[in-house]
């Protein structure tokens, strides 16, 4: 295994022939095998932002309908800046993570008043924009601009961990820093920088695998230092924590008590929900179901009952919220977990209604 001195050695150490053979195979096997996305089609730096700020914490193949239903309802930076909040959280429901479509929604007013739609290439100009880290900046000038500069994402970082039998936990910067050396000096011109980085992305995802490498199929087989793969890049481990939230339906005819988050630190900022159960001033009347959903490190069980006021208390300790009609919940913006809830509701309503 290599030591970080070792490591900051690598990069200027790659030999033209190391470097020659490896596009070679790479770009042989992207050729063949990378994959077909739509946001691949036909590029320009708003379909690039849109999919990388899609695919920041969404798997690639979740994102395709939700890019291409995008794409028809807001196709360009005029569209999505004349765009109400509202449409844009309801476009991007079920992606989650809401404050990237908040973010994309600001760019978007942003260029559109002030830069005359024109999104800078320099990936230090794009990080002064809301929700663009390294990451994402320069991805963004690799893929639409054609600049020379890698784009890290989990799995390039995976497949350079490998190939250069990195050991160094990723979580420090400069790790992190040694491999964007070594993929810079791996790095082809500016004419294959946006073909480079997807093959380099591709190949992670589909060959260099996180928990089973398919090394008997893998072109680079030869030029990899890898002892035991399976066990790179080293990470430090994430707890999971279970939590339990209990969540009302207080109904009056076909009107629901909704509440719109408002808070700035609230990661729902926008969307509608159902209230928590609050004890003071509700009474419960019956359990209703139980659902499960992950956010980043917490494994939610959801528990909905059927609730109402407790109007006294109300009075005292009023809550705020307000009454929606049942077609209206339809239109308005709703977190994945609660949609799900939404659905779950219906389907029990309809089967109340019997044949
Ligand atoms: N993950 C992040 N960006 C991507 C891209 N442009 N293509 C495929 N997967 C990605």
């Amino acid at each position: 295994m290599e030591s970080l001195d070792n490591i900051a050695m690598l990069a200027p150490s790659i030999e033209p022939n190391f470097k020659k053979k490896f596009w070679k195979f790479l770009s042989r096997w992207y050729g063949e095998n990378g994959f077909k996305y739509p946001w691949r089609k036909s590029p320009t730096p708003y379909s690039v932002l849109v999919s990388e700020f899609m695919l920041q914490q969404t798997q690639a193949e979740t994102v395709v309908p939700y890019f291409l239903a995008w794409m028809e309802k807001f196709p360009d930076w005029e569209s999505l800046a004349k765009a109400q909040e509202k449409e844009v959280l309801r476009a991007w429901e079920g992606l989650g993570y809401y404050s990237r479509a908040r973010n994309l929604h600001r760019i978007a007013v942003m260029l559109y008043h002030e830069r005359k739609g024109e999104l800078p290439s320099d990936p230090e100009e794009l990080m002064k924009f809301p929700g663009i880290g390294p990451y994402t900046a320069n991805a963004v000038a690799s893929l639409a601009f054609g600049r020379k500069t890698p784009a890290l994402d989990g799995n390039v970082i995976r497949v350079m961990a490998r190939l250069m039998n990195i050991n160094q936990p990723i979580h420090k910067k400069e790790t992190i820093r040694t491999i964007f050396q070594v993929v810079d000096s791996l790095m082809q011109g500016e004419a294959e920088a946006s073909l480079f980085n997807s093959a380099l992305m591709d190949f992670g995802r589909a060959v260099c695998k996180p928990k089973y490498p398919r090394c008997f199929a893998c072109v680079l087989k030869e030029m990899c230092k890898a002892k035991q793969p399976e066990l790179l890049p080293l990470r430090t481990k994430i707890e999971i924590e279970e939590k339990k939230e209990k969540i009302a339906i207080i109904r009056e005819d076909d009107r629901f008590w909704l509440q719109q988050a408002n808070s700035n630190q609230n990661r729902y900022r926008g969307l509608w929900l159902f209230p928590y159960f609050d004890p003071d001033v509700m009474e419960e009347k019956a359990p209703l179901f139980f659902l499960r959903h992950s956010f980043t490190r917490y494994k939610i069980l959801l528990e909905v009952c059927e609730a109402s006021w407790n109007k006294e208390r109300l009075k005292m300790m009023p809550i705020e919220g307000q009454w929606v009609k049942k077609k209206e919940i339809f239109s308005l913006p709703l977190p994945s977990p609660h949609r799900k809830i939404w659905l779950q509701l219906l389907s029990k309503d309809e089967t109340n209604k019997g044949p």
